[in-house]
């Protein structure tokens, strides 16, 4: 895990920017777990766990060979997300050790916090090295929800429309909890999201994506 860990109670916390009615745009940000819950919250179109990753984790995951990072695609109940991720880890030659335990234990504990959230036992969770712009539009997603987490590399960008210029960069190691075009309700989700451009530069990102099974679609895009 990471050197926070779950914090009780909020240390800090901010609302960017005020939803019109009927939309929601807010970021909603706070360095504790319970910010993602926040998605539920009238107005609130993204809530991020704002986190910093254990210096040795990120020179770990910072040194792999790209090959070696893991690579995942699957339905997987919360519960077992874990050792899902231990597996793919394995497959790809993932060197054993504390820093990989780390990951797959964060993982499954986003994992968990999805599946809490969005009243789900089952996920479909994704975990990709990404060394292209993957999507770089910015974008509302045609779901109910995702969550995101950059491991290595930048994180991805949101914006309000018209201040496409100026993104807010989810933090390598922070946990972004997006509302889509599905979420239930009367409010119209406005804020933008991207990938980071990154196609040129050599990087290579690691990025989890954990969505509700009931949005997956076997067609879906990454991004
Ligand atoms: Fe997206």
């Amino acid at each position: 895990m990471f050197p926070d860990g779950i914090p009780k109670g909020f240390r800090t916390m901010s609302i960017v920017d005020f939803p019109i009615r009927g939309e929601a745009c807010s970021v909603l940000q706070a360095r504790d777990a319970s910010a993602l819950s926040g998605i539920k919250q009238p107005g609130v179109a993204a809530a991020i766990w704002q986190r910093e990753p254990a210096p040795e984790f990120v020179n770990w995951i910072s040194g792999l060979p790209p090959d070696k990072l893991p690579k995942l695609r699957s339905l997987v109940g919360a519960d077992a997300l874990e050792g899902c991720i231990q597996a793919a880890c394995s497959l790809a030659g993932t060197p054993a050790g504390p820093e990989r335990d780390m990951l797959a234990g964060d993982i499954a504990a986003l994992g968990y916090l999805m599946s809490e959230i969005m009243e789900t036992p089952l996920l479909h969770v994704r975990l990709e090295a990404v060394s292209t712009n993957a999507c770089r539009r910015f974008h509302v997603d045609n779901m109910t929800a995702r969550m995101l987490c950059t491991y290595r590399g930048a994180g991805t960008q949101l914006t309000q429309p018209g201040t496409e210029a100026a993104p807010l960069s989810v933090s390598q190691g922070s946990a972004v909890l997006l509302r889509g075009r599905c979420w239930p309700g009367e409010e119209q989700t406005v804020l933008l999201h991207r990938s980071p451009p990154i196609e040129g530069t050599g990087e290579t990102r690691l990025l989890a994506v954990i969505d509700p099974a009931f949005d997956y679609k076997p067609e879906g895009r990454l991004h």
